[in-house]
């Protein structure tokens, strides 16, 4: 068995077989060949954007843990949100011959030159959570339906303030905020969202009074909780004065917790001036509490355990001359391909039902929480 997964590793590429041949004479730890079904030796290059959030933590270690779980080597980096580090992380792994990559791109359009790079040397490229945008050199896809998780948004805030089921009319105040302008994903989630908003807001139910409402006016670079809160108090010092906002969309934890804050700041969480709705994505540990204490309303639950699981099955294929599993070749067009994707389903979290959904399932432990 071993000597069969070593002949389909070496003809992946070349680089395999040089570490498959070291390989063999050291493959005698642990566990039978049948149950790691992976590629003996190979070793995988994981680049990560941050440890600044949890979830990108978890998200390398339990990629390198199902890797190593199958049999193979792994090389994690992690960027630190420069753009700049995570490619020359990438060059480091591709002159240490690795024999595939998974990425988790800081902007998804830096990396045309080093994966030009994997690409001549024969390393398979999976795109991890994010689309790489504007090479053909992108293998894969593995991430969320990253349009339902602004949907998801957009619907919990027309549903919570009645407007869905017509019980309320409204006007409301909504202020929106989205993500990286350089993360794929941030369009997706912000059309998502709009695909609900929008025909509140052109009925007028719906009212952005500081006429923010295009993509490029409402980005937050880097995904910057900071960056949020300022303009979140900004927009509470131009366009609040004399009135409330009842709902904030907001698409991931880092920032919905800025946003949190501001509005803190300014008085609002009390009996006459309630906290507005705001949405949130990722189940991160300071939101799930947050939702607790009633002040983020919900997030939006990505089991990244399962990303990882379809990621490294992606590897694990390419590298035994496998088709990867995917359920979505239509949809995910990056300006030079349309990249093969496996795409898993995103969950809507508030206190009904966190704890079923994130602490039942072991997603986080009942005592992070208390
Ligand atoms: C996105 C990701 C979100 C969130 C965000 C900020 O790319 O899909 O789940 O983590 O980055 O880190």
């Amino acid at each position: 068995m071993r000597n069969r997964r070593a002949a389909l590793a070496a003809v992946a590429s070349a680089a395999t077989l040089a570490l498959t041949l070291t390989a063999c004479g050291q493959n005698s730890e642990g566990g039978s060949e049948e149950d790691k079904g992976g590629s003996d030796g190979a070793t995988i290059g994981i680049a990560m954007p941050t440890k600044s959030s949890e979830r990108w933590i978890a998200d390398g270690n339990n990629v390198e843990k199902l890797l190593k779980d199958k049999g193979f080597e792994t090389k994690l980096a992690y960027g630190e949100d420069d753009p700049d580090q995570q490619v020359s992380q990438i060059e480091n792994m591709i002159t240490q011959g690795v024999d595939a990559l998974i990425v988790a791109a800081i902007d998804n359009k830096s990396m045309n030159n080093v994966l030009q790079q994997a690409k001549d040397a024969d390393i398979p490229v999976i795109s991890y959570d994010r689309l790489i945008l504007g090479t053909e050199n992108v293998d894969y896809y593995a991430s969320f339906d990253n349009e339902k998780v602004g949907e998801l948004q957009g619907t919990y805030i027309v549903e919570k303030l009645g407007l869905k089921d017509g019980s309320k009319k409204g006007p409301f105040n909504i202020e929106l905020f989205a993500g990286s302008n350089d993360d794929n994903n941030t369009r997706y989630f912000f059309q998502g969202a709009m695909n609900v908003l929008q025909p509140y807001i052109d009925k007028k139910q719906l009212v952005v009074k500081s006429g923010q409402t295009e993509l490029n006016q409402v980005t937050t670079l880097r995904w910057d909780g900071g960056t949020a809160q300022k303009r979140m108090d900004d927009i509470l010092t131009s366009s609040y004065r004399s009135d409330r906002v009842d709902a904030v969309l907001s698409p991931y934890d880092g920032i919905s917790i800025g946003i949190l804050s501001s509005l803190k700041s300014d008085g609002y969480g009390s009996k006459d001036k309630p906290l507005p709705i705001v949405t949130g994505q990722d189940a991160e540990v300071a939101s799930v509490k947050s939702i607790i204490a009633d002040q983020q309303s919900m997030t939006v639950y990505k089991d990244t355990r399962e990303l990882a699981k379809v990621a490294t099955n992606m590897v694990d294929a390419l590298l035994n001359d496998k088709k990867p599993e995917t359920n979505d070749t239509k949809t995910y067009d990056n300006g030079a391909k349309v990249v093969p994707a496996y795409l898993l389903e995103p969950v809507a979290v508030d206190k009904a039902n966190y704890q079923k959904v994130v602490v039942d399932s072991g997603y986080i432990k009942e005592s992070d929480l208390k």
